[in-house]
C-alpha cells in the first residue's frame, strides 16, 4: 500500500453549513465564546473533537442490518460481552451508550466532596464527572519530550509522592491513548507500574480505554522489540498489566 493514501474509499457524503463571518461571530457571542454551546449545524469543521467524525466501513454499515436488535436477551449483546470479556479478562461488562455515562456511574460511585482522582490528564468530560461528585481532578502527565516514544503515561515520580502524601486519593485514571495530552500513547510498562503502585496503595486502578486500539498499534510501531506482536496481543496486555 503506498505510504501517501489511506487503504480505503469513502462512500457517503454529508452536506456541510457555510456560516458567513459574521453569522460565525455572532455565535461565538451567544455561546460566551465556549465552544460546546454553538450549535454544531453552524460549524464547518469540527475541531472540538475527534467523535463521531469519522465514516463507518461498508463492513459496521451492513453489520448494523444483520444486529439483533431484541428488546433482552440479543445476540448482539452476546457476541458483545464475549469480545469484552476476552479482550480485558473482566467477568463483568456493564454497557453504557457513551464513554460520559460510563465516568458519571463509576466517579460518582467512587468519589464525594474532599477526594482526590489522579490520572496522565482527564479528559474534560471525565474531570467534569470528578469535580462534579465534590473531589478535585489532578493531571500527572510526564514532563513533555518531543523525542520520547510514549509521552502519553503517568509521571510515577509524582504520584508515588500524591500516593504516599495526606491526600484522599480515591482513584488513578490511566486514559489510553492521553487523548487531552496530545493524544500521546502510554507504554506498557508505564500501565504496569501504575496498576502497581494502585495495588500497594490499595486504590483502585481505572482505566479509560477509548482508544486501546490506537494505543496498542502506537506500542508495537514504536517499540522495535515488538514489530512480532499483534495489536490483539498488546490491547489485551493494557488490561492484565
Ligand atoms: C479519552 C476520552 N475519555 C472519555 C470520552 C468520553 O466519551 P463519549 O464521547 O463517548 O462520552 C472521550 C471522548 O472523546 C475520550 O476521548
Amino acid at each position: 500500500m503506498p505510504a501517501f493514501m489511506e487503504p480505503f474509499r469513502i462512500k457517503a457524503v454529508e452536506p456541510i453549513p457555510f456560516p458567513s463571518v459574521a453569522g460565525r461571530e455572532a455565535a461565538l457571542t451567544e455561546a460566551g465564546y465556549n465552544i460546546f454551546r454553538v450549535p454544531a449545524r453552524l460549524i464547518t469543521i469540527d475541531l472540538l473533537t475527534d467523535s463521531g467524525t469519522s465514516a463507518m466501513s461498508a463492513a459496521q454499515w451492513s453489520a448494523l442490518l444483520s444486529g439483533d436488535e431484541s428488546y433482552a436477551g440479543a445476540r448482539s449483546f452476546e457476541r458483545f460481552e464475549r469480545v469484552v470479556r476476552d479482550l480485558t479478562g473482566y467477568p463483568e461488562v456493564i454497557p453504557v451508550h457513551q464513554g460520559r455515562a460510563a465516568e458519571r456511574i463509576v466517579l460518582h460511585e467512587l468519589l464525594g466532596e474532599g477526594d482526590v482522582s489522579v490520572s496522565n490528564t482527564h479528559f474534560d468530560s471525565t474531570r467534569a464527572s470528578v469535580e462534579a461528585a465534590g473531589a478535585e481532578a489532578v493531571d500527572l502527565p510526564v514532563e513533555y519530550d518531543d523525542t520520547a516514544p510514549f509521552g502519553g503515561g503517568i509521571d510515577i515520580e509524582r504520584l508515588g509522592r500524591l500516593l504516599a502524601g495526606d491526600a484522599r486519593v480515591r482513584c488513578v485514571v490511566l486514559t489510553v491513548t492521553n487523548n487531552a495530552n496530545g493524544g500521546q500513547p502510554v507504554s506498557i510498562g508505564n500501565a504496569r507500574a501504575v496498576r502497581h503502585m494502585c495495588d500497594e496503595h490499595d486504590v483502585p486502578f481505572l482505566l479509560d480505554a477509548s482508544r486501546f486500539a490506537e494505543n496498542a498499534y502506537l506500542v508495537i510501531s514504536r517499540s522495535p522489540d515488538m514489530t512480532d506482536r499483534t495489536p490483539r496481543e498488546i490491547a489485551g496486555e493494557i488490561w492484565l498489566s
